[in-house]
């Protein structure tokens, strides 16, 4: 595939704006359809940058800037900032529940990270550019790399096993469709230093509980579970050098976008002669793991990798969501062993968390090597589908309590009152215009999710009292300032 770089996708109509939509619904208006290749960017269309650089015809009067963000991304206004915040509560809560412990690393890491020669879409969709220093830089398209340099640079140090979890803003420049974009956050979960594939069924386990917490059941989603031991196994037994594995994965991977003549020419250009790409093709075929059982033989590692996570998923109880198909290998060069997608059953998204194990990763950084498995979770198709289904919670900006001032000379007790609940633990918004009238000062509290409407007014307050109105069951009480 040709590399994404440099293409810019020009929009003939107005974008919609950013905030008028569920989280994500953004990009997904067919307006954005439109792609052609140009070198000119993507402010062409009519803006000027802000204080000078473009020249204003309208006497000394700046253009207005582009006020959507750049092609690709969102803003975050409130309603959508309060929905992001419930989805992060769900994944930190999941990873909490497992005993994971949260990390961050820089969204900034230098190119080399991610920069593998296996053919990957991923590092051909770069945010990669020279710093002022002259280093080679990237936004980070993925968590994973990071991940391991952390836990090279602990070394010794790092306690095994280790699980971390982390949500994080990826950069990827590749063409926004539904659920993908140029920037997602992704929630990873992650384990170091555990070989067996318990440590698989633990992380399914993650996801699928926090599939089940937000509504969606086995009938709405589920996980597509492989090994790539499985390729492993036919390069092996048709006598191919380990090398070609990477690459092998990543063209097989590419098995559901193109035509199967074409992997099989891109098998050819790695060197795999075709008979070989014929069985390895399918071998991904196979649909059920007795018939893989058949094929590879019941002592065959992957066979058994498989039995295992399928058997561990009927213990902890998620087994409905779970699915053997041989032609997951994901698009990443570094999974080494079991690999697993997790799908929604009607086929309208694609995929909502892909992850596996990688066991060389930490090797090919140079480090001691670790067994690691781990899975990585974007906001985007989740979000689509939770709306879909309706399973978005409604969250509504709200505060406890609204204190005005009625009276100018007041604002200052207005200013006490709102410190002394505010250091009770309240949420207080306290007006701080003056002169509004009561029912602007009921209109404010509806709009900001009040519960109680406190007013610092000249006749009560000249006794020590503020008057105190709940809004739910409109009681009114004068109380002491001192009693509040
Ligand atoms: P990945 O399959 O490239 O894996 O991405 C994981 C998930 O991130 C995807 O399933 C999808 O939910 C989301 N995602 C990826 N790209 C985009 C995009 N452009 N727009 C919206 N969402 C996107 C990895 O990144 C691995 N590092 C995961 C991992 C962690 N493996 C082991 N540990």
């Amino acid at each position: 595939m040709a590399s994404m770089l440099g293409r810019v996708f020009v929009q003939q109509t107005p974008r919609p704006s950013a905030g008028n939509s569920l989280y994500s619904r953004i990009l997904n208006s067919p307006k954005l359809k439109t792609s052609l290749r140009a070198t000119s960017t993507d402010r062409k269309a009519g803006t000027s940058t802000i204080g000078g650089g473009s020249s204003s015809s309208s006497g000394g009067k700046q253009q207005k800037i582009d006020t959507n963000p750049p092609r690709g991304t969102r803003d975050f206004p409130p309603d959508e900032k309060r929905l992001q915040n419930w989805l992060f509560g769900e994944f930190e809560q999941v990873s909490r529940t497992f005993g994971f412990e949260q990390i961050d690393f820089p969204v900034l890491e230098s190119e080399e990270l991610f920069v593998r020669k296996a053919g990957e879409e991923i590092t051909e969709q770069l945010y990669n550019f020279e710093d002022k220093g002259g280093r080679r830089v990237s936004l980070r398209p993925e968590l994973t790399p990071s991940l391991a340099r952390l836990a090279l640079q602990k070394g010794k140090g790092l306690p095994l096993p280790t699980k971390w979890f982390a949500i994080g803003q990826c950069w990827r420049y590749e063409r926004a469709t539904r659920g993908r974009r140029r920037e997602h956050y992704q929630w990873n979960m992650d384990i170091i230093g555990v070989q067996g594939v318990e440590a698989e069924a633990e992380l399914l386990a993650a996801i699928t509980q926090f599939f089940a917490g937000v509504g969606l059941t086995s009938s709405d989603v589920g996980i597509k579970v492989s090994s790539r031991k499985v390729l492993q196994q036919v390069l092996e037994t048709c006598g191919l050098e380990n090398d070609a594995f990477g690459p092998v994965c990543i063209m097989v991977d590419k098995m559901d976008k193109l035509p199967r003549e074409k992997v099989v020419d891109g098998l050819r250009d790695l060197g795999i002669p075709d008979n070989t790409a014929e069985k390895i093709l399918s071998a991904l075929e196979v649909k059920d793991v007795s018939d893989l059982e058949g094929l590879l033989g019941s002592d065959n590692e992957a066979v058994m990798d498989l039995k295992r996570v399928f058997e561990l998923a009927k213990s902890y109880g998620y087994d409905d969501y779970l699915v053997f198909d041989a032609s997951v290998v994901r698009g990443l060069a570094y999974y080494t062993g079991i690999v697993f997608e997790g799908f929604d059953r009607a086929g309208n998204l694609r995929a909502i968390c892909g992850g596996g194990r990688y066991d060389k990763l930490l090797e090919t950084f140079g480090g001691e090597n670790h067994p690691c498995v781990g899975f990585g979770f974007g906001d985007a198709v989740i979000v689509e589908l939770l709306s879909d289904k309706g399973l978005l919670p409604s969250i509504g900006h709200s505060v406890d309590d609204l204190v005005v001032a009625m009276d100018v000379d007041l604002h200052s007790v207005g200013c006490r009152v709102a410190s002394k609940l505010r250091s009770q633990g309240k949420r207080v918004d306290l007006v701080l215009e003056s002169g509004k009238k009561m029912k602007w000062a009921f209109k404010q509290a509806e709009r900001c999710g009040a519960s109680r409407l406190v007013l610092v007014a000249p006749d009560e307050w000249e006794k020590g009292l503020v008057r105190v109105k709940d809004l739910q069951t409109r009681e009114e009480q004068d109380i002491p300032f001192e009693s509040i």
